[in-house]
């Protein structure tokens, strides 16, 4: 079954690029770049891949983004998912990036964008995988900074596709960032939000109707209105759904909870990512192999998932 599930062709719509740094290419860029880590080897790094919810797994995960420090940083990590990818026949990525996450850090935007671009462009001539990618805020951060995000990215206007939202979703729902989801409409970008992962219905239906989405990242939590989920069936809006990231960050207790396959049934158009593959223990094939194991999927539902995920492209 996993192999006929990797030969599947598909797309993937939730994968977060800094969530692809694989301990060893975090150790080899520390090394690369002279930068200490609090960890003594891949081993011990690995071995604090253990969640209990969403910050746990955002602390780990911005820590390790410090190791990306120059062009040549960027593009090695893209290229190294664009090659997983390629295994695993994933034929179509609109991967998400998180630029406040290296801006911060005092890294230049046209660093990030550059390294991350020319990999995708490379990734289509080399590999033949098609791309659109997301410019994703951190929603823990505020409107005037998710603005001037979204001032530097401009002039990279044609370099993106949308902008998502993503992070600590608790306490900041989308309405905090309304206004910016406006103006980067009014340049031209689809939108897209993390919402219903952690967050309840009510953020969805803010995401809906106040940023406009095209796609609702993860969406889980809409199961628990009716009136919602109604309405995600009839619009046939896609949710990104992240099986195993949702394990991993206590979402469900256990795969065997996990509604995704009675979300099909009942006709929403749900997908199968990988969201943070190197923290949360496989690539989008390995999601698809936990919900045959765990919860019986049919080679029949496997292949709607998957169609689900071409239909749902942006580009
Ligand atoms: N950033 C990376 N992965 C994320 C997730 N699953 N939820 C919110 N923000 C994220
Ligand atoms: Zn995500």
């Amino acid at each position: 079954m996993y192999d006929w599930l990797n030969a599947l062709p598909k797309a993937e719509l939730h994968l977060h690029l800094e969530g692809s740094l694989e301990p060893e290419l975090l150790f080899a860029l520390a090394e690369r770049n002279k930068i200490a880590l609090p960890w003594n080897d891949v081993e011990a790094l690995r071995s604090a891949y253990a969640f209990n919810n969403l910050q746990e797994f955002l602390d780990l995960y911005y820590a390790g983004a410090n190791v990306l420090r120059h062009e040549q940083d960027f593009y090695d990590l893209t290229w190294a998912y664009l090659l997983k990818c390629k295994e695993q026949n994933v034929i179509h990525t609109e991967p998400f990036f998180d630029p406040q996450t290296h801006t911060d850090r005092g890294i230049p935007f046209e660093v990030v964008l550059r390294g991350i671009k020319q990999a995708l462009v490379d990734g289509e001539k080399q590999l033949g995988i098609s791309h659109g990618l997301i410019l994703s805020f951190l929603r823990h951060l505020s409107e005037e900074e998710a603005f001037k995000t979204l001032e530097q990215a401009v002039p990279f206007r044609d370099a993106f596709i949308a902008v998502g939202l993503d992070s600590s979703e608790m306490g900041h729902p989308p309405s905090k960032f309304q206004r910016v989801f406006d103006k980067a409409r009014s340049e031209g970008y689809l939108t897209v939000a993390h919402a219903g992962e952690e967050g309840p219905p009510e953020y969805i239906w803010e995401a809906l109707d106040l940023l406009k989405i095209q796609r609702i990242d993860h969406g889980v939590r809409a199961i628990e209105d009716e009136r919602l989920m109604q309405r995600i069936i009839d619009e046939q809006i896609p949710l990104t759904v992240c099986p195993l990231s949702n394990t991993k960050l206590c979402v469900f207790d256990d795969m065997r909870q996990h509604n995704i396959l009675q979300m099909l049934e009942r006709g929403v158009k749900v997908t199968v990512n990988s969201d943070d593959p190197a923290y949360f223990g496989g690539y989008v094939t390995e999601n698809f192999a936990a919900l045959h194991a765990s919860l019986g999927m049919t080679q029949e539902q496997a292949k709607r998932l998957a169609q689900n995920s071409l239909d749902a492209r942006l580009v």
